[in-house]
Formats: structure tokens, C-alpha cells, sequence
């Protein structure tokens, strides 16, 4: 049996229309599990949207629609969006699903059995807009406004239901003692320890204020708080409310997964609450909640107020200009994965795709299928001279790319994408250092030296093969295209990286057609349109 791996997303709320956060996270994901299961692992890709809730319910009542309807319209773009960037996911959860609703009803009636949950009174400071409340301490630390949108905090009582998170302090800070990787990166997990250790209050988890949620099962008059609802529904779709059910069968031995990847703002639900409210339910932790930083824009923070989200059409603008490969590659490489924003500009864009995808992944793709082309009428020269390969300026080629691929996995594992796309990358830059090294272009005038000129580019070939079977994941369409280009038929999906990966999988006399998989843009007409949208 192949290991397995389940990876999630937030699910999105869909009172918001999809932007760059939603994307870069959905990415993100998308690049490891595709990964990983060409590297032979049996993944699971979990995302979906968030539906229920006070926001949701006011929206559509602004709009003269149903909440169904609005969830219904908004899930619809979401999934757009889903497959625009090529997101290969299992499932895509709605928590107005069925499945979900019965799940979750079940799942809170066992934390009322557990005596996990009770019935009392509590005020407090209270987020409007992200639904959340906090503590005396936590609010004059916020200065009494809200940490995303900044509206000052209400003051609010309700007669509620309680999750005695609390109860749940000790054994929380065990957690983070004793697995020092359940949060990263390091900078987060330090932030959430701090927080912990002034102390856990309980906290709400119903409402009757509002009625667009799933009903407590005891006790239809409240509904289950949205947030509460929304973090099951990592276990939700795995069936795990339910051993009987086919889901179940099929599912269940996903959990736990390797990593719910969320952003920096929804950590304490998913560092604090979500391993309570499963130590209650006595299910398996997490092995890791990563939380990555924010994209700002042009060295701006993105907000409605302010109107600079990189929002779709932006983004389908992108894509139209430097395709979705290029999108992809940006988001990836030089996102928020550590602990830093990063700042998304037209100028820098540009320059990633100059320096890492035209000049490098690209120009190198081109160089050698066009010398190949050139010199041998496109059909590959051999790498031996006799029995033995030849070993040219003292390049061990089979051992580099051995140890990039092992190198690229266990970065991927780590969850360290950039890191492991950098191999990639720098393993395509060694093949140009070794062309410029060899200067196949001025051997070609020494009849003498045909089989060296062969043997180096068939290298060359070789190793750029084997660099665009490890930039698959992030960039699907140009690796796809190289394949082509080099007679090969590849399916990546289900396993396979490692022996594909294995030294001499072109075959001499194969035909090689000239690529050209990133073409040039000009910066004048490439920087134009995203820039006129600041
Ligand atoms: N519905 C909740 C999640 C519930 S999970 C049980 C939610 N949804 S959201 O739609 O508001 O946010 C989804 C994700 O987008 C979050 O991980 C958030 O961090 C991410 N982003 C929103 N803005 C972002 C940036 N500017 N940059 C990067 N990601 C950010 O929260």
C-alpha cells in the first residue's frame, strides 16, 4: 500500500468573491499533492467553501436572495476559479452539503455526551465581520478594533452553548512542547504558544441571533457557530461521523492529515481550537498546521477599503499575458510560504519570468532541442562511445539528477515548495553551465568529435527531461509541451516519478522537435495592463 497523504485548504467563505489569497493557498496545495502522488503517494486534496453564517445570511438579504442562492452562485465561482488554475483536488466540500450537515450534528452531539460542551451566559468583545470573539485582554491588546477589518469591536452577551476549551490548556501546551512541527513556521507556532499560555477561556459555540447554520441537535433553536461547523469539515469529508457509510470505507484512513495549509489570520482556530475540539472527540491530531503570510500589493496591504485586491480578472489577466504555468510558478516561488508577506508587483513578476522561466527553464529547452535539431536533423545522438558513457568535463550526470530528485522530494515533504522548485530550476541552470563549458556549438566543426557532441547532448536532454519531471507539479502545461517536444507520452497522475526520473529514459534516435516554451514579452506591453489596474 502506498503512504498516504491528506492536504487541505481553508474552505473559503463565499460571502467574498475569489482573489489571490484564495488562489495562492489553493496553489499551494494543488503543487504538493500533485507532487506527491506522482512521486507514488496516495494523496488526498480537500478543499471547498465555507457557506453558512450571519455574513452570508445579511448578504443575500441585501441582495433579495436566499443564503442557498447566494452559497449556491459563489460556490459555482469558486469552483471556476478551481479549475482555471488546473487544481487537480479530490473533493470540494460545501458545508451546506448533506453529508456535512448530519456529520456535524453528530459530531456535536458526541461533544455534549463528553460533557465537553454546556449551556451558560457570556459577554464579551465580539468581530462582526470575522464572527469571532475575544477576550478583555485580547481586545485592549487590539485596542478594541478588529485585527482584519479594523471596525471597532461590539460588546455582546447570549445565552449560548460553551466548548470548554479551557479544559483543554494543559494538554495544548503538551502539544506544542512535545511537537514542535504541529505549528510552523517557527515564527507562528512561537506567536500561538504565547497566546496560549496566558490562559484559555471557554468559548461560544452556538447562536440565536440568526438562523442560516446547521441547528444544535439538542436544541434547534441555536445554531452551531460557523466556526465550528467550518473546521469539521476537514473530518466531515472523510466520513468519519459515520463508519457505515461508503465515504467512511473509502476515506477514512486519510486522517490525520500532513497539513492543513490556512493563512496567518485563521490560526488560532486551527493551532488552538480545532486540536481541542478533537482531543473532545478523541480523534487524531494533525501532524502539522501550516500557516503562511499575506501577498500585499505593490508594498501595500490589500483591502476592500482601499479597493487593490488582485482579484480574478486581474489574475485572469496574468495568466492571458505570461500563461497559467508562469501564474502558477510566481505564486509558488515567491508567495508568502514563510513567515514574511510577500509583495506582489507587476515589475518583479516580469522579472521572475525573465530570469527564472525565459532565460532559464525556457532558453535552455530551446537551446539544446534546436542543436539537436541542427546538428543530428532532430533525432537524439547516443550518450556511449563504445560500451561505456562517456563522462564529459567531468559532469557525473546521472548521480546530479539522482540527487536533485531525492533532494526535490524531500523538500516537497517538508513543505518547502520554493526550496524544491529551486532544485528543479538549478538543476536545468547546471545543464546551460555545462553547455557553455562544452561549447557543443564550436565542437560541431570538429568531425572528430561527433560522438562527444552526441554524448553531450544527449545529456543535456537527459537532464532537462528529468528537471521538467520534477517541475510537472507547478507547471503542468510547459512540461507537458517539453514532453511533446521530446517524443514522450508521460501521465503523471498515478505514481511513477522515480522510475521516470531514473537515468537513460531517452532512447537514441528518438525525435526531439525545437520548443519554445516561454516566449519573451516585452515589459512595456507585458507591465501595462496589471499595472493600469493599480
Ligand atoms: N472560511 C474561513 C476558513 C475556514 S477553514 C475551516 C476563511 N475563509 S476566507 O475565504 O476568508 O479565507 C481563505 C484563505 O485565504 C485564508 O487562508 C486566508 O489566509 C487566505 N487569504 C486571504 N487574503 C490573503 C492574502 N492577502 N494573502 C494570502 N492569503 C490570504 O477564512
Amino acid at each position: 500500500m502506498p503512504p498516504r497523504s491528506y492536504i487541505t485548504t481553508p474552505i473559503f467563505y463565499v460571502n467574498d468573491k475569489p482573489h489571490i489569497g484564495h488562489a495562492y493557498t489553493a496553489i499551494v496545495c494543488d503543487v504538493y499533492a500533485r507532487f506527491m502522488r506522482f512521486a507514488g503517494r496516495d494523496v488526498f486534496y480537500l478543499t471547498g467553501t465555507d457557506e453558512h453564517g450571519q455574513k452570508v445570511e445579511k448578504s443575500a438579504a441585501a441582495r433579495g436572495i436566499t443564503p442557498q442562492a447566494l452559497a449556491d452562485e459563489n460556490a459555482a465561482e469558486f469552483r471556476r476559479v478551481m479549475s482555471m488554475l488546473e487544481l487537480e483536488f479530490d473533493d470540494f466540500i460545501r458545508t451546506t452539503d448533506a453529508d456535512h450537515v448530519r456529520q456535524v450534528q453528530v459530531f456535536v452531539n458526541r461533544l455534549l455526551e463528553a460533557d465537553a460542551v454546556y449551556l451558560g451566559e457570556f459577554e464579551g468583545w465580539y468581530d462582526e465581520g470575522q464572527e469571532e470573539y475575544f477576550t478583555e485582554t485580547r481586545a485592549r491588546e487590539l485596542e478594541y478594533k478588529s485585527p482584519v477589518g479594523g471596525q471597532p469591536l461590539v460588546r455582546a452577551r447570549e445565552k449560548n452553548y460553551y466548548f470548554r476549551l479551557s479544559a483543554f490548556q494543559e494538554r495544548l501546551e503538551k502539544l506544542f512542547e512535545e511537537q514542535p512541527d504541529f505549528v510552523r513556521p517557527p515564527a507562528r507556532r512561537n506567536e500561538v504558544l504565547g497566546r496560549l499560555r496566558e490562559g484559555l477561556t471557554d468559548i461560544p459555540m452556538s447562536r440565536t441571533n440568526f438562523t442560516w447554520g446547521v441547528p444544535m441537535p439538542n436544541d434547534p433553536g441555536h445554531v452551531i457557530y460557523v466556526w465550528i461547523d467550518a473546521l469539521l469539515n476537514y473530518v466531515t469529508a472523510l466520513g468519519l461521523a459515520e463508519p457505515d457509510s461508503e465515504r467512511y470505507a473509502k476515506r477514512a484512513d486519510y486522517w490525520p492529515p500532513d497539513y492543513h495549509v490556512i493563512g496567518k489570520e485563521i490560526l488560532w482556530f486551527h493551532a488552538v481550537i480545532w486540536p481541542a475540539l478533537l482531543m473532545a472527540l478523541e480523534l487524531p491530531l494533525p501532524r502539522c498546521v501550516y500557516a503562511h503570510s499575506f501577498w500585499i500589493r505593490e508594498g501595500q496591504k490589500m483591502s476592500k477599503t482601499l479597493g487593490n485586491f488582485i482579484d480574478l480578472p486581474t489574475i485572469e489577466d496574468y495568466m492571458g499575458r505570461y500563461s497559467l504555468d508562469a501564474w502558477r510558478y510566481y505564486m509558488v516561488t515567491q508567495g508568502p510560504l514563510g513567515a514574511a508577506d510577500s509583495d506582489f508587483s507587476a515589475a518583479h513578476f516580469h522579472e521572475i519570468y525573465n530570469a527564472d522561466l525565459v532565460n532559464t527553464v525556457g532558453n535552455c529547452a530551446s537551446r539544446v532541442t534546436a542543436m539537436i535539431g541542427k546538428y543530428f536533423d532532430g533525432a537524439l545522438p547516443g550518450e556511449v562511445s563504445g560500451d561505456a558513457r562517456l563522462t564529459v568535463a567531468e559532469h557525473d550526470w546521472p548521480s546530479i539528477c539522482a540527487e536533485t530528485v531525492q533532494e526535490c522530494e524531500a523538500r516537497m515533504l517538508r513543505f518547502d515548495l520554493g526550496g524544491s522548485i529551486g532544485s528543479a530550476v538549478g538543476l536545468v541552470r547546471k545543464v546551460d553551465g555545462f553547455i557553455n563549458r562544452t561549447e557543443p556549438y564550436k565542437i560541431v566543426k570538429d568531425d572528430s568529435k561527433r560522438v562527444e557532441l552526441g554524448a553531450i547532448l544527449y545529456q543535456c536532454a537527459e537532464a532537462i527531461r528529468i528537471a521538467s519531471l520534477l517541475l510537472w507539479a507547478v507547471m503542468p502545461d510547459k512540461s507537458t509541451e517539453l514532453w511533446r517536444a521530446l517524443s514522450l507520452q508521460i501521465e503523471p497522475g498515478a505514481g511513477g516519478l522515480h522510475a521516470l526520473a531514473e537515468w537513460g529514459g531517452l532512447a537514441e534516435g528518438q525525435r526531439v522537435e525545437k520548443t519554445a516554451l516561454f516566449p519573451r514579452i516585452e515589459r512595456a506591453s507585458a507591465g501595462a495592463a496589471p499595472a493600469a489596474r493599480l
